[in-house]
């Protein structure tokens, strides 16, 4: 007998990042040699003193519950660190909330805020959760469409043409999961304009602020737009910066009354995070930032790798991204193309399992992130494996016809 499951979930897609990364790590197991392309996180280890502070805490006895929203010291050491990276605009601890992971944030987020009849702008291409969580809760995501001749940056005129009386919230990701593209100073000034005329919350992604290369200087809305602050919620965690992806931690900074709503849904669902991780992450926040430019100096090579070869391969580009840890890859001429077993590609899906089969190349078809056409290569790997994987995608792409 099969039972009924909630409606909610009709409208619901699983994770398409997660169950790539899932493939690739199946095909490992099975002996294939799979160069993962696919991962969002840190190839690199825990840095060390993090590591240290966490084994201390837990020997000193933090291992029981801790307030829900998490321990003070965290969210004194979040609102300090946000204010010196964010032009000095001020949260205190009662405005921050610490949760199991930004994912989880933005949960607790869609929950307190999104409902049946609201939408929610977000620019893609977007990262594969926001739409699916606004879905959850009965908001319809409203895409506005970027594509690289732009930079995959919404222009104010685009923003204002989405937004309408229904538009609970706008999302932005900077930079952003998939294409790495990031907005400056003058060009968030130019969105919080249009913003500013709506009666809109603002969620901003900025997971990936302290990864930015090549001189390009991060700015956050708050910063050039710090009138917005009551309805700016930041988003933020260590998964990407300090590579503490299985630690799951993550927060937000907002208005106190959406932190409290948010303090409610997390005190009926998980509780505090890791009290042992909370710990950790104060000393990531609070000790030395050396292991961070060291991992940010390998990205930026690897970077540099990725774009030269993907350009010097025939029938892929992809512009320079600002930041993360991907490259978007516009792979449109290659579909409508022939396999060696006759197969025509119709479409980026069918392009990547071909990758997968014939170069052994784990990407995540762009249409996972709303980009038909294209395919998300992430670079937290190393230069040997990016070398590698451009030499094997031009011996597969050789073969088609
Ligand atoms: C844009 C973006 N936001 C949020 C997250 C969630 O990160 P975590 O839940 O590990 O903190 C990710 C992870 O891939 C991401 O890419």
């Amino acid at each position: 007998m099969t039972l009924d499951l909630a409606k909610r979930l009709d409208v619901v897609q699983p994770s398409a990042t997660v169950a790539i990364a899932q493939k690739a790590r199946e095909l490992q197991a099975k002996g294939i040699d799979v160069l993962s392309f696919s991962v969002g996180e840190p190839d690199f280890d825990t840095p060390l003193a993090i590591r240290d502070a966490a084994k201390k805490a837990m020997d000193a006895g933090a291992t029981r519950y801790t307030a829900s929203g998490g321990i003070l010291e965290l969210r004194q050491a979040i609102a300090e660190r946000s204010a010196a990276r964010r032009g000095g605009v001020k949260h205190s601890p009662n405005e921050v909330i610490v949760s199991v992971g930004a994912k989880h944030t933005l949960f607790n987020l869609a929950l307190a805020l999104f409902e049946d009849g609201d939408e929610v702008v977000i620019p893609a291409p977007y990262w594969v959760s926001y739409p699916e969580q606004a879905r959850m809760f009965g908001a319809e995501p409203v895409f506005i469409e970027t594509t690289a001749q732009d930079g995959y940056r919404v222009s104010p005129a685009q923003l204002e043409a989405a937004i309408s009386p229904r538009t609970k919230a706008v999302v932005l990701c900077s930079p952003s999961n998939p294409t790495g593209a990031a907005y400056s100073g003058p060009q968030l000034r130019a969105l919080a304009d249009v913003l500013a005329k709506h009666r809109c919350w603002i969620i901003v992604d900025e997971i990936y602020g302290e990864l930015v290369y090549g001189g390009f200087e991060q700015k956050s809305i708050l910063e050039v737009a710090p009138e917005l602050r009551d309805r700016i919620v930041i988003v933020d965690g260590v998964s990407k910066t300090y590579a503490m992806t299985g630690w799951r931690i993550g927060w937000m900074l907002g208005p106190k009354h959406l932190v409290d709503a948010c303090n409610t849904v997390q005190g009926q669902a998980t509780t505090n995070p890791t009290t042992i991780a909370q710990w950790a992450t104060v000393a990531a926040l609070t000790g030395s930032q050396d292991p961070v430019l060291e991992m940010r100096a390998a990205f930026e090579k690897r970077r540099q790798l990725v774009v030269e070869g993907i350009n010097a391969t025939t029938g892929l580009s992809c512009p320079t991204p600002e930041g993360a840890f991907y490259a978007f890859v516009d792979a449109s001429p290659l579909i409508g193309k022939k396999t060696p077993s006759g197969v025509v590609l119709a479409d980026d899906l069918q392009l990547c399992a071909y990758l997968l089969e014939e170069a052994r190349c784990a990407m995540v078809p762009g249409s996972a992130f709303g980009a038909p056409g294209c395919f998300r290569m992430s670079y937290a790997c190393s230069e040997a494996q990016i070398a590698e994987g451009i030499e094997r995608l031009r011996g597969a792409i050789a073969k088609l016809s």
